[in-house]
């Protein structure tokens, strides 16, 4: 088989991607290993900030996010005994969207299919070949019908942190910087109405906790764990009555409603980025170049503003055998990328305890800092919010 753009994961990076290059007149198959109901019903984020979902609506995507998603002004940032609401469309002017990946991956599917998109699911062994030369290729496994060749133009790794596409990448080409956390997450989503109108971030001594939604009806709840936690240990009552601690229950009369956990596991946390995020004829998009722990949600944002760099640079070397854009691809993203990285390993060392009572101290004065200080606040908000593709 033979298509321009051979693009490796269905993930939202993968689905978008596809989108976005047929709106140029560009052909690309997507291959992914996962069954299509497998990645349209994995839970992972749910926060999208506003040139995402700019982005979706200018290409089409973004009618039911309207329709069913919730927007939000901005967080709430506690510490015990205080709760401070960090109005972003105030500071600077921006909102954000809580709508699940699901949904957003559901939609791009739904969009992919209209328009005729060749999508092969369940495929193994997946590899890639000849990337630096200009008839690069793709070989993978169909269930029960045997081995595929696909021939490309260019393939784009959206093959998350697990795909072959970054190992692709020769280890002399590449370099890698990478920080692991000394905790995880545990999250649960609980069939609930959420107990509050935005998220909480709350820093609390027995460990950090986030109160997320994903609909009027559901609950999305994050507890910090330590990494090494069994999931089976955590029984739902013992969920609820840390949330309930942390979150700060019967502050000033305000209460958690439980109710039903549907799902729950553990998530561990890490950062990594590996550059260049473009080799021959592979380019690397989303968690397949680069990972962030999830305070602050901006994985998923990362992904959508790549490829929205991506598709264009593309189009303009494939169409007008116009390399410029597609050269300057990596360094382009990876500004966002390490402003992202840095954003979100902030985030998550302000927010979570180590147990060392100075570290506690600092957190809490910079908590501090973040309530009451309109730069403080500003700052958390302009990233937070989101910076504009193509930062
Ligand atoms: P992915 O969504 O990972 O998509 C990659 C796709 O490639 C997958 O469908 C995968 O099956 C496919 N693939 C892998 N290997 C192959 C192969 N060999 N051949 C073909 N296809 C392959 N962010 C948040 O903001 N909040 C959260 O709560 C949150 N939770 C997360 C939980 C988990 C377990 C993970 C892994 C990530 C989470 N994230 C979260 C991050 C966010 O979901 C990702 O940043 C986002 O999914 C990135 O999109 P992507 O398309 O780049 O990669
Ligand atoms: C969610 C995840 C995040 O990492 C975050 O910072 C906020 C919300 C979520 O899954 O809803």
């Amino acid at each position: 088989m033979r298509t321009q753009v051979a693009i490796i994961g269905a993930g939202p990076a993968g689905l978008l991607l596809s989108h976005l290059l047929d709106q140029e007149g560009i052909a690309s198959v997507v291959v992914e290993t996962r069954s299509r109901a497998y990645v349209e019903a994995r839970i992972r984020a749910g926060i999208l900030e506003s040139s995402t979902v700019g982005l979706l609506d200018e290409v089409g995507v973004g009618e039911r996010l309207h329709r069913e998603g919730f927007e939000h002004r901005g967080i709430y940032l506690q510490t015990p005994g205080e709760r401070h609401h960090v109005d972003f469309v105030d500071l600077v002017g921006r909102s954000v969207w809580v709508y699940g990946q699901t949904e957003v991956t559901k939609d791009l599917g739904r969009v992919r299919d209209g328009a005729g998109q060749q999508f092969r699911y369940e495929v193994s062994d997946t590899r890639l070949h000849d990337l630096t030369t200009d008839h690069p290729f793709v070989t993978y496994t169909l269930p029960g019908r045997g081995s595929e060749r696909l021939d490309a133009d260019v393939v784009v790794g959206c093959d998350g942190s697990f795909g072959p596409s970054r190992a692709a990448v020769p280890s002399a080409a590449r370099q890698v910087w990478e920080r692991t956390y000394p905790y995880a997450w545990l999250g649960a989503l609980a069939d609930v109405p959420p107990s509050t109108d935005e998220l909480i971030y709350a820093w609390h001594p027995s460990g950090f906790a986030l109160h997320s939604m994903r609909s009027a009806t559901v609950s999305r709840l994050y507890l910090q764990v330590p990494p090494d936690t069994e999931i089976d240990d955590w029984s739902d009552d013992r969920i609820w009555a840390a949330l309930a601690e942390r979150l700060g229950a019967g502050m000033d009369g305000w209460q958690l409603q439980s109710g039903p956990i549907a799902e729950k596991s553990v998530l561990p946390m890490r950062s990594y980025v590996q550059a260049p995020m473009r080799h021959g004829r592979l380019c690397l998009a989303g968690d397949a170049a680069h990972i962030v722990p999830p305070t602050g949600a901006k994985g998923l944002n990362l992904a959508v503003a790549d490829v929205a760099l991506l598709a264009p640079a593309l189009a303009r070397w494939l169409s007008k055998n116009d390399s410029g854009l597609v050269d300057a691809y990596s360094d382009a993203a990876l500004r966002r990328v390490w402003r992202c990285t840095h954003f979100s390993w902030w985030m998550t060392t302000m927010l979570h305890t180590s147990g060392d009572p100075f570290d506690a101290q600092l957190q809490l004065s910079q908590l501090r800092w973040v309530a009451t200080s309109h730069a403080a606040a500003t700052g958390l908000a302009e990233n937070y919010a989101g910076l504009p593709i193509g930062y």
